[in-house]
């Protein structure tokens, strides 16, 4: 018995903002954006959106892709670096909006990697018995959280969701996963402000403490390790070699950490999915927005071999290792 995503739906806002928009507002240009990261553009919530409204219109789409209704949900798990709010869980927020009343549901906080540690938990409970059906949700409006006079971190990010459904399946599935941590870089990349250690208050307000900071030469090096271990070891614990893999989604974070990371794996580029050039980071959301496209482009086919790999803030990494039925 195995768990697999049986629906997937994604949902990004309308608003797209080029590169050039941004040279108007911070000193930058296009040209950098695009040579060190690889970003072109990125969408942009409107004012009155927060992450469970596109986090609902995702998962209604997942719900409806896997032939399900809204009542056949038992679990949300949604996964976001910019909640609603700190409590209640924006899973909470989504189950009223979708109706999803036979739903229990709660946040998983993992920063980038939050997508795939939702689906990892999802998977344990589909193979417990636990749940039928799994609603996993990767929602994030990170241009709110986002200081846009930083043009250090204005550049990278955008907003957008993704959810899966995840059940029992009798072919193809999810066949490995990892997950890992390492606390001792929580301060490399956060919002320092609005928590139980540093409240809300005018001093932090001025400060512009409530918006990500990231010490980005640290992360990228980051990323790249553990992008390239996660990939080495999930292929191992699935007793595969690089080979049989069809398809690696990472987190759309910079296309040259996906290119190092892939460079000293020796694994061809072609077989690599890459859209940040649209979207920027979008989070939680980056990695099932980018497997939506993937299969709405044909890029996947029933027996597939797919790795999901993600990393982030915490600092955290995980993946998963399916095969397409
Ligand atoms: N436009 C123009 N110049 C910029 C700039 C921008 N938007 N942002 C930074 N610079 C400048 C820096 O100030 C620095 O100038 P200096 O040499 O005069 O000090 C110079 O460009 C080089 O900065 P550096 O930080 O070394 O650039 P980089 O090539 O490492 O790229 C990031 C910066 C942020 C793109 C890169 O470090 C990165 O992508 N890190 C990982 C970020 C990430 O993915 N985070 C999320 C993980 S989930």
């Amino acid at each position: 018995m195995r768990a697999g995503i049986i629906g997937i739906g994604s949902f990004l806002p309308e608003k797209v903002v080029h590169n050039t928009e941004l040279e108007k507002i911070v000193e930058t240009t296009n040209e950098w954006i695009v040579e060190r990261t690889g970003i072109q553009s990125r969408r942009i919530a409107e004012a009155n959106i927060s992450s469970s409204d596109l986090g609902a219109e995702a998962a209604r789409l997942a719900i409806e892709n896997a032939n399900l209704k809204p009542e056949d949900i038992d679990m949300i798990i949604s996964a976001s670096s910019s909640p609603d709010c700190t409590f209640p869980a924006t899973a909470c927020i989504i189950q009223d909006k979708i109706n999803a009343k036979n739903a229990a549901a709660f946040d998983i906080q993992a920063a980038c990697t939050g997508f795939v540690y939702g689906l990892v938990t999802a998977t344990q409970y589909i193979l417990s018995g636990e749940c039928k059906n799994v609603l996993v949700v990767g929602c994030e409006v990170l241009s709110k959280i986002t200081d846009w006079q930083d043009r250090n971190t204005c550049i990278l990010f955008g907003d957008g969701a993704g959810a899966v459904v995840v059940s029992n399946v009798q072919q193809g599935g999810i066949a490995a996963s990892i997950l890992g941590a390492d606390g001792s870089g929580a301060g490399l990349l956060e919002v320092p402000a609005g928590g139980t250690r540093e409240p809300a208050n005018l001093e932090s307000v001025k400060n512009r403490r409530h918006y990500i900071k990231m010490n980005g030469n640290e992360v990228f090096k980051f990323a790249v390790k553990v992008f390239e271990e996660s990939i080495r070891k999930i292929v191992n614990k699935a007793n595969l070699t690089l080979d049989h893999i069809d398809l690696i989604i990472p987190h759309q974070a910079n296309v040259r950490i996906i290119d190092a990371a892939v460079k000293r794996l020796k694994f061809p580029m072609e077989r690599v999915v890459v859209n940040l050039d649209k979207y920027g980071n979008m989070s939680s959301a980056s990695i099932p927005v980018a497997l939506h496209e993937a299969i709405s482009m044909g890029k996947i086919k029933r027996g597939d071999k797919v790795v999901l790999v993600g990393f982030g803030a915490g600092l955290t990494w995980g993946a998963v290792l399916m095969e397409w039925a």
